[in-house]
C-alpha cells in the first residue's frame, strides 16, 4: 500500500489478473440485469462520456431534471439494481477501514475516449466510510486535487487491478480521471475501461 498525496491510499496490483478476469465476469453478469446507460449533467443535460450503471441496495444516478442523487432502481429500467456481490463485499472489508458495510457500487464504463472531470464524491450521507475504487481494464490518468476545486493537483497513472481508497482526510478530496491510455491492458476484449466505486451512502442505523 502506498499513500499519495492527502492521504489517499493506493494499492497497486491489488488483484491479479485471474482475479480481474473474475471480476469483469462478475460485472458483466450485473450490466445483463442493468444495463450501462448515458448519465446526463444536472440542468445542462449533457450527456457524460463515460456510461454507468450500479449494484447494490442503492445506485447513483443522474438527470437533468433532478440531478445527482441515490435511488434503489434503475432509472431506464425501474428495476431494483443487482445485489452487491460478495466479492466486492470481500474486498471493501479488506481495505475500506470501516465497519459499516457498502450501500453501492457504481460501475463506470470508460471508452478509450471517455474521461471524467474534477468533482468531489458529496452525494453520500455518511463519511466516515470511505470510497474504495477498482481499476480495470486501460490505464488511465487519475488526478487528485484537493478540498477546494482550485487547489493544486497531482496526477497518478492507475493500472487494472490496481485500488485506490478515498478515506478518512482523503474522503472529499476533488479527483477525476483526464484520459484512457488505450491498448495498455488486454483484459477487456474492446478496450475500455470499468471503473468500480463502492460507498455507504447512509449513516449506521
Ligand atoms: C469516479 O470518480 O466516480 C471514478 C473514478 C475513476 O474512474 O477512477
Ligand atoms: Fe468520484
Amino acid at each position: 500500500m502506498i499513500v499519495l498525496p492527502g492521504g489517499v491510499r493506493r494499492y497497486p496490483g491489488y488483484l491479479d489478473r485471474a482475479e480481474q478476469e473474475a471480476l469483469v465476469e462478475v460485472i458483466r453478469q450485473v450490466v445483463s440485469v442493468a444495463p450501462l446507460y448515458v448519465p446526463v449533467m444536472p440542468r445542462s443535460g449533457q450527456p457524460m462520456s463515460v456510461r454507468m450503471t450500479n449494484c447494490g441496495m442503492l445506485g447513483w444516478v443522474t438527470d437533468r431534471d433532478r440531478g445527482y442523487r441515490y435511488q434503489e432502481t434503475h432509472p431506464v429500467t425501474g428495476a431494483p439494481w443487482p445485489p452487491l456481490p460478495p466479492r466486492l463485499m470481500e474486498i471493501w472489508r479488506d481495505v475500506g477501514e470501516t465497519p459499516l458495510e457498502p450501500e453501492a457500487c457504481l460501475v463506470n464504463f470508460y471508452s478509450d475516449e471517455a474521461r471524467m472531470g474534477l468533482h468531489q464524491d458529496r452525494d453520500e450521507r455518511e463519511f466516515s466510510a470511505p470510497v474504495v475504487s477498482i481499476s480495470l481494464g486501460n490505464a488511465c490518468l487519475f488526478r487528485i486535487g484537493g478540498l477546494e476545486r482550485k487547489d493544486r493537483t497531482t496526477s497518478v497513472r492507475l493500472e487494472s487491478g490496481d485500488i485506490v481508497v478515498l478515506g478518512g482526510d482523503s474522503r472529499l478530496l476533488f479527483h477525476g480521471v483526464d484520459r484512457i491510455y488505450p491498448n495498455t491492458s488486454t483484459l477487456l476484449k474492446n478496450g475500455g475501461r470499468i471503473n468500480l466505486t463502492l460507498r455507504r451512502v447512509n449513516p449506521a442505523q
